[in-house]
């Protein structure tokens, strides 16, 4: 079986939701308490044991591939001030030389687009596909529990989490068919179904292990739902052709690509991090306090 050696992050969005924050800043580059969003993302992938790393960018994006770069000045200073926590860190995290490399999607087609523009990247083997929007709890994990269950099963692997039923429309959904090792096989799946429609309360995560024939489906660049060229329709045509497979990750997956999701995932690992938590939970206790009699005199009209 092949190994699973590379990833595709589609960092091309333009964030509208998150305008003005995002007017100059790629809302991959917004903070969750101190790493970018999509340092989060990389991370999972180096855990899960990913050695080459696939932004597909577009116009305004050049700060992503400077964030992966090394800063030697920086660097300097740090070893300089006797920083050496902070410079591990930041060594820790530095993808080697030649581990990472950079496409454009030059015209915003959709998620199933982005991913076509990685096949020359990819070429002929299987890859993981993480979504940067989309950060887990506790982080890392997903990713390297689908690669354990890739190592069983091969095929393509699809991660997903329950959501509640009148949420079904705003994710790509999955049918449950039998176990298969720590997964299960999918029965099919639908992207964004319209409300009472889904086969399930199983929503994808964002996070993926593909077969490279999906580049010769995405090929045909047939549009779907919002028209555009979605890769659920064309994971869909695969499943005909191969064995398709679904892992129920038991953590939480935070949707940063809405300001609520956003907000919500701060607020979650910083409670999450030992070196904060007592502060934090302080803070949010005296902030609800604060702005309970207002809520209350809200409701009660
Ligand atoms: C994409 C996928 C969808 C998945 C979602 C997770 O949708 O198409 O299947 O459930 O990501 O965030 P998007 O959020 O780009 O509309």
């Amino acid at each position: 079986m092949r190994k699973v050696r590379k990833a595709v992050f589609p960092v091309a969005g333009l964030g509208t939701r998150f305008l003005p924050a995002t007017k100059a800043i790629p809302k991959e580059m917004l903070t969750v308490v101190d790493r970018p969003v999509i340092q989060y993302v990389v991370d999972e992938a180096r855990e899960a044991g990913i050695e080459h790393f696939i932004f597909v960018t577009g116009r305004n994006k050049a700060v992503i591939e400077d964030h992966f770069d090394i800063q030697f000045e920086l660097n300097h200073t740090l070893a300089e001030r006797g920083k050496d926590d902070q410079l591990d860190r930041l060594q820790r995290l530095q993808p080697q030389p030649g581990q990472t490399s950079f496409t454009r999607q030059q015209v915003p087609l959709g998620l199933g687009h982005a991913v076509w523009c990685a096949r020359e990247l990819v070429g002929d083997e299987p890859f993981a596909l993480l979504l940067p929007d989309m950060i887990t709890l506790p982080d890392q994990g997903c990713m390297k529990d689908m690669v354990a269950l890739y190592n069983e099963t091969g095929g393509s692997i699809i991660a997903v989490e329950e959501c509640d039923p009148s949420e079904t429309h705003k994710y790509g959904i999955v049918g449950r068919g039998e176990d298969a090792s720590t997964g299960f096989r999918i029965t099919g799946m639908v992207e964004k179904p319209k409300p009472g429609t889904a086969p399930s309360n199983l929503y994808i995560n964002g996070r993926y292990i593909l077969q490279p024939e999906i580049f010769a489906i995405l090929e045909s660049q047939e549009r779907g739902a919002g028209n555009e060229i979605q890769l659920t329709d064309a994971m869909l045509k695969l499943e005909r052709q191969q064995s398709f497979y679904g892992y129920h990750y038991r953590g939480r997956t935070f949707d940063c690509g809405s300001p609520e999701g956003f907000v919500e995932a701060n607020v979650a690992f910083a409670l999450s991090r030992s070196d904060m938590n007592e502060s934090m939970a302080c803070s949010i206790r005296t902030l609800l306090a604060e702005v309970e009699p207002a809520r209350r005199k809200v409701a009660a009209g």
